[in-house]
């Protein structure tokens, strides 16, 4: 064509390079302009360089996103005079393949900003989105509309995803459906399910998706979430047959994350932070849920960077902490990275796993294996690691033939796939995919600063229930929200028969409430007990009963010389409805449960006494409790004082009103904490308010509730506040540890249905 020769001629008179006595030349950028866009280059103009064009938000660049500089100095693609590069608006697939309904309005395309609405015919009920709006992503908001009728099937019609053909109209047990996506668009999802005995389909919802189509940070943060969640949270070993299929590693097990991430193209030192800090935040993220994996991470380009190994970890020189800093600590050499090969950090990890075979015998059995790779698929040397991936497959699920259709050891691996660059290579990526239960491929925009935030948002998913003490210390955001996310456990109670009792409470399940037996009064019923807990539905949630520890007897010294006696100062209060667990509203960890261990990373096995040894170490233990202020609480600081620096503590007891007797034991028993006055450390000082709120210690990310505020000998604050103590005056907490029992008759009884009970430790 008369337009090429004109390129060659046109790049020789531009030669510049002389390598091996051979003319290298550049490539040009005449013609090369995009409409209504820009394009940047991540090499210059040399050979090699990638040429990205980019256009504003609900464009895309069109003809072609990138092109490349190739070694005869030529663009791949080439530009065509008759196909100028332009920005075209977002296109949105055809939501026109309801059946049983109809779309309105009625158009040959759909692009950004288009809104579409549906309707089904009479005698049909829809489900999914009546109102759907056609995305900057080129993806259609809300979910898949469905018009059904009840036909007695065991499965729920599966519908069709907007730009797809299914196939398969039965849904009874063992019916499949598969679809195709029409055009050239790109089947992300399950191209086949199967539809259950229990009624659920097999795989994920397919979507078809344009080469400009991309998954928002917010959409990756709750995929992966939901997805990676169920590989991090521990199980009971079962039998878990009910439910068609599960995804559980046994607290016997061993779960091994490995991560790869490609730092070839357009490696700056920005990108590479940037890829170091997304990492970071996801193992942060990981590391407050209940399992403790072992990693393995490495960069690559042509060669592969390591920055820790498995073996490390399983032989226990590297630990999570190490492994920050390691990050932290790593660099490579950015000039050495052309090339890029894929296939050799598959190899690497199928390396290690062969290695951890090695060790483990017949206990590789147990392994899980998350693998994670970024990249844009772009690769030049090693060839496909489609082999390889096989060959990963095979040594995890240990040559078992699959009966039928369900691997029975597929839940032994993950492959995640988060395909990101300029131009992706989906073709490629796609097949090294592996894994049930919830999206594995996610195709994101070319930022990977975005990574980070995506990560740090996945565990700020609603859904990631049941994690005791888990909060978010950040800082940023209203000050009220602030204080919520840190404290989501703190509960205000109010008692209101005849006068008007305050308290504080600590949300224990989310149906109980832990508080000290001393905020109620003997004629107290549970319509006086007012209980604040903003989960978004009821702000006061009605109480159902409360009930006191049965050797609580605050008159039980009268004639001892103690006038008011707060031994086993504790009560829970459960209430009518369960609260809506969030990010806001959440449990903390209590004294001798199974979950407690797990936030505290105690190995299976582990006993209620090595976590009473693990966060009451020290004679002056850093302990921290909650006061009522504005905007919501304030937290106070105060030491324990234990072993030799406890008896003195108490001994303040014998100055406080009401107090004739001359040995503090016998109103301070051994279940008290002792805290406050000015040495080692100014202590803050309860006040009248603070009562039955949690005496706790934060361990990484989960909070640890350890005793209960309970009383003092003086009354230094009435009205509530951030009170310092003086010389003098002492603080009694009841140390949980001592009523584990009561605790247990209650929030761990089996005997009962209306709540799922807490697992207790010996
Ligand atoms: C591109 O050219 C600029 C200006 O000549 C130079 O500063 C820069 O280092 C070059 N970048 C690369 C990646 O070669
Ligand atoms: C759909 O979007 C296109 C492009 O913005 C616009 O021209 C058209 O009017 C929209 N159609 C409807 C029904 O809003
Ligand atoms: C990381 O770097 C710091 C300072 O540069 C050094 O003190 C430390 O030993 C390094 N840590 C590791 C694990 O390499
Ligand atoms: C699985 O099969 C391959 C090839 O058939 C063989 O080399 C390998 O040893 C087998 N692995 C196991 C765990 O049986
Ligand atoms: C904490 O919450 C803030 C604000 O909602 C959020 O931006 C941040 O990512 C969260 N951080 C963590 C570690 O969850």
């Amino acid at each position: 064509m008369g337009f090429s020769i004109h390129w060659i001629w046109f790049a020789a008179l531009l030669c510049l390079h002389y390598m091996g006595g051979e003319v290298w030349c550049d490539c040009t950028d005449n013609d090369m302009q995009i409409e209504g866009g820009h394009y940047t280059l991540t090499k210059n103009l040399t050979i090699g360089t990638m040429l990205v064009y980019n256009c504003p938000e609900g464009y895309y660049p069109y003809p072609t996103l990138t092109r490349l500089c190739q070694l005869d100095s030529r663009w791949r693609p080439a530009p065509k005079r008759f196909l100028p590069q332009r920005c075209r608006l977002v296109e949105c697939p055809d939501p026109n393949v309801l059946e049983n309904g109809n779309v309105s309005p009625p158009q040959e395309r759909y692009f950004v900003r288009n809104e579409t609405t549906y309707e089904c015919y009479s005698g049909y009920k829809l489900r999914g989105s009546a109102k759907r709006t056609c995305g900057f992503n080129a993806k259609w908001t809300g979910s898949t509309p469905i018009c059904s009728r009840d036909a007695g099937d065991v499965c729920a019609d599966p519908g069709i995803p907007a730009g797809a053909t299914r196939s398969g109209n039965v849904f009874d047990i063992g019916d499949k459906v598969k679809y195709i996506c029409n055009g050239n668009l790109l089947l992300v999802g399950s191209k086949e399910r199967m539809c259950l005995e229990n009624g659920q389909w097999t795989g994920i919802e397919p979507a078809c998706y344009y080469r400009h189509t991309y998954d928002t940070p917010m959409e990756v943060s709750k995929a992966f979430g939901g997805s990676i969640k169920d590989s991090l949270t521990t199980y009971e070993p079962t039998d878990d047959t009910q439910e068609g299929r599960k995804i559980r590693i046994s607290k016997d097990g061993t779960l091994n994350i490995y991560i790869g991430v490609d730092i070839s193209e357009s490696i700056t030192e920005e990108h590479f932070k940037d890829a170091k800090h997304a990492v970071k935040s996801l193992i942060t993220k990981i590391s407050s849920f209940a399992v403790t994996p072992n990693y393995d991470i490495r960069f690559f380009s042509s060669e592969i960077f390591k920055v820790v190994s498995i073996l490390d970890f399983l032989d226990g020189t590297d630990t999570l902490s190490s492994l920050k800093t390691k990050m932290d600590n790593f660099t490579i050499d950015t000039k050495n990275t052309a090339g890029t090969d894929l296939n050799l950090v598959f190899e690497t990890f199928l390396e290690q796993m062969a290695l951890i075979k090695q060790r483990a015998q017949d206990g590789f059995k147990e392994h899980r294996h998350v693998i994670i790779i970024f990249t844009d698929g772009a690769y030049n040397m090693g060839g496909s690691p489609s082999p390889t991936v096989a060959k990963i497959k095979n040594m995890v699920y240990m040559n078992h033939t699959s009966a039928g259709h369900i691997q029975p050891r597929e839940d032994y691996l993950d492959i995640y796939v988060f395909a990101i660059g300029a131009e992706i290579y989906d073709d490629d990526l796609k097949p090294l995919v592996v894994g049930t239960g919830g999206q594995h491929y996610f195709r994101m925009k070319n930022e990977i600063g975005h990574l980070e935030n995506t990560f740090d948002n996945i565990i700020d998913a609603d859904e990631v229930v049941g994690l005791c003490g888990l909060h978010n210390a950040t800082t940023a955001g209203k000050d009220k929200d602030v204080a919520k996310r840190k404290y989501p456990w703190v509960v205000f109670i109010i008692v209101q028969n005849g006068g008007l009792r305050k308290c504080l409470g600590s949300l224990v399940t989310p149906e109980f409430i832990l508080t000290a037996a001393h905020c109620f009064k003997f004629d107290d019923l549970p319509e006086h007990v007012q209980v604040e807990i903003e989960d978004g539905v009821y702000t006061n949630k009605k109480v159902k009963k409360f009930t006191l520890h049965p050797d609580y007897n605050v008159n039980a010294k009268v004639n001892d010389g103690v006038k008011e006696f707060y031994d086993y100062d504790v009560a829970l209060i459960e209430l009518e409805d369960y609260v809506r667990i969030s990010y806001l509203v959440r449990p903390i960890c209590i004294p001798c449960t199974l979950e407690t261990s797990d936030a505290l990373r105690l190995p299976r096995g582990s006993k209620c006494k090595d976590q009473e040894d693990l966060l009451l170490k020290t004679h002056s233990e850093k302990l921290s409790f909650l006061t009522k202020t504005e905007p919501l609480v304030a937290e106070k600081i105060v030491y324990a004082k234990r072993g030799d620096s406890r008896d003195e503590c108490i001994s303040h007891v014998l100055t406080a009103q009401g107090i004739t007797t001359k040995n503090p034991k016998d109103a301070v028993t051994d279940n008290f904490l002792c805290t406050g006055g000015r040495t080692p450390q100014r202590d803050h000082i309860a006040c009248t308010g603070d009562s039955g709120g949690a005496v706790f210690k934060d361990y990484d990310y989960r909070t640890i509730q350890i005793a209960l505020v309970s009383w003092g000998t003086k009354n230094l604050c009435d009205g509530g506040g951030m009170v310092e103590s003086d010389a003098t005056s002492r603080d009694f907490h009841l140390n949980l540890f001592r009523v584990v029992p009561f605790l247990k008759s209650i929030l761990g009884n089996e005997e009962q249905e209306d709540y799922a009970p807490l697992k207790f430790l010996d």
